[in-house]
């Protein structure tokens, strides 16, 4: 609990009890086809599939005041002309009782004011391509209260990017239409869209408006509008401009009386023959669109659908419940972090208070590391995502960095070339295989590039291998290409041009710059790719991979180890980076973590003296920085990793996402104290009592924490949309709790802390559920030393796989070190 809020894990929710919180602290609407964002003042936007392609709604980024473009509500009280905003923006008047509950998939904002209480639901009801926003206005007063309420969005031209720069075309597009008190925002689709939005309200309306500048009036902003100011509306139709979307309801409210009014803001496509009405007129065809809009007018069905909404998180929660000693992890693991996986899943890197919805499409890396999180809630999901993804490889086992969600099809926007791609791919299929059994998938024939010609698969998975083995460098250690899971490690770049895009930029040719990072990485998949092989009758192929593992990992030893830790790289001329003999940037992260989860070190003490250095150089009360020392000058062989101000982003800020890196490596040798304290360093909800400090919202994984060289060292950036929602949620189940999916059962293997004394968890696992209590006496650390399945005591700690429907019982008990 803080001066900002406070977690209420019963309802899972986090309420937030004054609106002017550090930064705006968001959620998101909607899990399927259609998205928003909202802040805890109604901020945000919306979008279709695509936040870039398909935007309902403008906002405005980088904006001061913070957080403009939103989902705008006004008060005014007719007998005074005072008027106010229940959700605080854009008006900013005092509300009495402010509050805003961030729930899974909905927000819920109120705030009372001259004795009106407000209160709005918003939410996007599964299955539908719309939004809901259902208010409830209570007059508390001792007498009768006449209020106007007027709604406001502001409308996008669908394509965000070009909404925002190509204003000689854009002023001239606009259109509307308004037909049974419902505004339909229909630009372009005079000719090539098949798609209009549309917002209406249940309401009987006493005006509307569609034209921006009528609403607001000349050379005024949101926070006090013309129109609302004075009460009237100007039943403006757009032509051109900026469209927007007001209803004006006017109510009278006797002592006591609660009013609700929805909201339904939605997209809509019409088959292309079916677009018009009558045919051939510029009319919108609203036949199929009118019952939509009337069912979501109707405040039972709205509770419905809500209710919905809450059974199917309750459904997807259930997959995993656990109740630890420490209520930060249970609050993570049950509610926050597999949320947050949840929205990583769908949105990738796209859009956020930091991710501007026009930048990125889906990361080919990050879908693929955002699937570890939540396959266990969404199989068929994660299926469907995998070949998705799997289908832009291209032919040479190489990848896009990134494909457009709407389209499906890779694209270089961002660069290309990142050698470390292709391997993310069989870390996600290795899991989708352990959590579901299901290896028919490496049957699946899949294209490549999104061409007609297609292979099963297991051979786009062995091509990403190949990928690897065929770029070689003179270490025997991968060539990194334009980077690796560091974008900003461009060691081929050397760039001297101001503003020059070090992803983008075409690189230097002929040198020899090898990754152990990837080396690492490839160590890891080519084991889950020998299993794979095995699983799937192909004995030969798996004695490859095994192979192919031993030598990288033999090169690793070799070439890949500094003496107290893992190297980073080796540059252009093939000069190490991340070793004892560099000036700056001795030491980096991601390989310590990324060479011990591959196994790298651990039969020879690496592992444990490469975790020892983590300790002593990279370890900070807020987390682990990501290299040390911090670049303080700009090194052209090292690209943009250098353009940062020390101690920010990949120049030595903590970068959440390659700290449970660390919290794993530290379970395979044993370190449960050192584990969580590691993960708890960096855990949102352990956090949030420093929420003046860290700024960002206290529920979710900010992508950085800035680092000790930082000016403001414990401040995070880029909340919610980071590959630090999947791998915390798999260190803390998998690693720490030690619940983990296997390709023959479920392994139990925790890693816990002196202090605990056990935990109680329970595991949807193929179709059975798993009911585990683990004992641990107090003071030791060590690993299982019992394990009884239905009462039976078993060998070892892999739980076999029960028929579906089973409940089965798992008793484990740690009493020493093992
Ligand atoms: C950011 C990275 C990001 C990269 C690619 C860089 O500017 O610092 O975190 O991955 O751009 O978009
Ligand atoms: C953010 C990117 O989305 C991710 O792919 C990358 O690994 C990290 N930045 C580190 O550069």
């Amino acid at each position: 609990m803080t001066t900002f809020g406070r977690f209420d894990d019963a309802a899972r929710e986090y309420v937030i009890t004054r609106p002017d919180t550090p930064l705006p602290w968001i959620n998101y609407l909607g899990s399927e086809d259609y998205f928003g964002i909202i802040s805890n003042t109604g901020g945000g936007y919306s979008f279709f599939r695509d936040a870039r392609l398909r935007r309902l709604t403008r906002y405005r980024y980088n904006n001061a005041p913070f957080d403009v473009g939103g989902r705008y509500l006004y008060l005014r009280d007719s007998a005074s002309g005072e008027l106010w905003s229940p959700s605080w923006q854009p008006v900013r008047a005092e509300l009495v009782d402010y509050r805003c509950r961030h729930g899974l998939g909905y927000t819920v904002i109120g705030g009372r004011r001259a004795g009106i209480d407000a209160e709005t639901l918003y939410f996007v009801p599964l299955g539908e391509t719309l939004e809901i926003w259902r208010t409830r206005i209570t007059n508390r007063r001792a007498e009768v209260a006449d209020l106007s309420l007027f709604s406001a969005v502001e409308f996008c031209l669908w394509d965000a990017w070009d909404d925002a720069t190509n204003f000689q075309r854009n002023l001239s597009i606009g259109e509307v239409e308004v037909d049974d008190g419902v505004i339909y925002h229909k630009t372009e689709y005079r000719e090539r869209r098949n798609h209009f939005a549309y917002f209406a309200c249940s309401a009987e309306l006493a005006g509307f408006d569609t034209q921006r500048d009528a609403f607001l009036g000349a050379y005024r902003g949101w926070e006090r509008p013309l129109v609302a100011e004075s009460g009237r509306s100007g039943d403006s139709i757009a032509h051109g401009w900026a469209p927007c979307g007001s209803h004006h309801v006017e109510l009278s409210l006797r002592p006591g009386e609660t009013r609700e009014v929805i909201f339904v803001l939605g997209y809509w496509e019409n088959p292309t023959a079916e677009k018009f009405d009558p045919p051939g007129s510029q009319t919108i065809n609203k036949a199929r669109v009118r019952d939509v809009i009337d069912r979501f007018r109707n405040a039972g069905e709205v509770d419905a659908a809500f209710q919905r909404l809450r059974d199917q998180w309750e459904s997807l929660l259930d997959s995993l419940r656990v109740a630890t000693p420490s209520e930060h992890v249970d609050r993570m693991v049950n509610i926050w972090n597999a949320y947050q996986c949840m929205v990583t899943f769908n949105l990738s890197r796209s859009a956020s208070s930091f991710e501007s919805g026009i930048g990125r499409g889906m990361g080919f890396r990050d879908s693929n590391q955002d699937l570890l999180g939540f396959v266990h809630m969404v199989p068929d999901r994660a299926r469907a995502r995998i070949l998705d993804i799997a289908a832009t490889q291209l032919p040479s086992g190489g990848v896009y960095h990134q494909y457009q969600p709407l389209t499906k099809t890779g694209n270089d926007a961002i660069g290309s070339g990142f050698n470390d791609d292709p391997l993310w791919l069989i870390v996600a299929v290795a899991a989708y295989v352990k959590e579901t059994g299901d290896r028919g998938i490496l049957d699946e024939l899949v294209p490549y590039d999104n061409e007609p010609a297609e292979s099963p698969l297991y051979e786009h998975l062995q091509r990403s291998m190949r990928y690897t083995r065929d770029r070689l460098g003179p270490h025997g250690l991968p060539l990194i290409g334009r980077a690796d899971w560091n974008d900003c490690l461009n060691l081929n770049c050397f760039s001297e041009t101001p503003g020059e895009p070090f992803q983008t930029t075409e690189n230097r040719q002929g040198g020899v710059a090898e990754s152990v990072f990837i080396a690492g990485l490839f160590t890891l998949a080519a084991g889950e790719l020998a299993t794979l092989a095995e699983l799937h009758g192909h004995r030969d192929d798996a004695a490859t991979f095994l192979d192919a593992r031993r030598t990288m990992d033999a090169a690793v030893r070799a070439h890949g180890w500094d003496g107290a830790w893992f190297r980073r790289a080796y540059d252009y001329y093939g000069n190490p980076v991340g070793s004892v003999g560099n000036q700056e940037g001795k030491i980096f992260i991601e390989p310590q973590g990324m060479c011990v989860l591959a196994g790298i070190g651990l039969d020879d003490g690496k592992a444990e003296t490469a975790l020892s250095s983590v300790e002593a150089h990279l370890a900070t009360p807020h987390g682990i920085v990501l290299q040390q020392p911090a670049y303080t000058r700009y090194h052209v062989e090292l690209g943009e990793i250098s353009t940062y101000p020390p101690g920010y982003k990949e120049n030595a800020g903590v970068f959440c996402h390659t700290n449970p890196w660390i919290t794993i490596a530290e379970t395979l040798v044993g370190h449960g104290d050192r584990a969580l304290d590691y993960y708890l360093r960096i855990n949102p909800s352990a956090r949030e009592a420093i929420s003046d400090q860290h700024r960002c919202e206290p529920y979710v994984y900010a992508q950085m924490i800035a680092g000790r060289d930082a000016p403001a060292h414990g401040e995070a950036k880029n909340s919610w949309l980071t590959g630090s929602a999947a791998w915390n949620f798999v260190a803390a189940t998998q690693w720490i709790l030690g619940i983990r999916p296997e390709h023959d059962g479920l392994r139990i293997d925790p890693c816990l802390p002196v202090g605990w004394e056990g935990f109680t968890a329970t595991r949807r696992f193929r179709g059975a559920s798993y009911h585990l209590t683990v004992r641990k006496s107090g003071g030791v650390q060590g690993r299982l030393t019992s394990l009884a399945v239905d009462g039976q005591r078993i060998d070892g700690n892999l739980v076999p796989l029960a028929p579906e429907g089973a409940t089965v019982s798992v008793e484990a008990e740690i009493d020493g070190p093992t």
